[in-house]
């Protein structure tokens, strides 16, 4: 099955029906995509194909040929937002984290913290309490407005 994964052409043997979660994790090893309920309720395993946030525990892999794909691992660890929910702490156990991250990325740069809280309500944290998950969306949202 041939792909773009993280900017970068692919192309991955696996059954047709596995999930996009295990090829990630399994075939591509990028581990940093998660598995919470493994049934579309937490987003803890959130990738975006073609820009859009799907849950990728419910992604067959025959529907990434052909579209892009991109994980916690193609944003790169000096993004604004791992830097921000590393300096608010919006991190516990951390196995939202990378689906917090990527269902923020699609988010306006000037998203409002209502914005925020509805953009991120397909994701669940067990940990936090959210607070601080906002806090770091909206600095990761000043830092990249100071930057343009
Ligand atoms: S693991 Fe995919 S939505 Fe929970
Ligand atoms: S930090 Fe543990 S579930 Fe969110």
């Amino acid at each position: 099955m041939r792909f773009t994964l993280n900017g970068a052409p692919a192309d991955v043997q696996a059954h047709p029906m596995k999930r996009l979660l295990d090829v990630l994790r399994e075939e591509c090893a990028l581990t940093g995509t998660k598995e919470g309920c493994g049934e579309g309720e937490c987003g803890a395993c959130t990738v975006l194909i073609n820009g859009v946030p799907v849950c990728s525990c419910l992604v067959p892999f025959a529907q990434a040929e052909g579209t892009t794909v991109l994980t916690i691992e193609g944003l790169g660890d000096t993004h604004p937002l791992q830097r921000c929910f590393m300096d608010e702490v919006g991190a516990q156990c951390g196995i939202c984290t990378p689906g917090m991250i990527m269902a923020a990325y699609v988010l306006q740069p000037d998203a409002s913290l209502d914005d925020i809280r509805i953009g991120l309500a397909g994701n669940l944290c067990r940990c936090t309490g959210y607070s601080a998950i906002y806090r770091a969306v909206l600095a990761a949202r000043a830092v990249t407005l100071a930057a343009q």
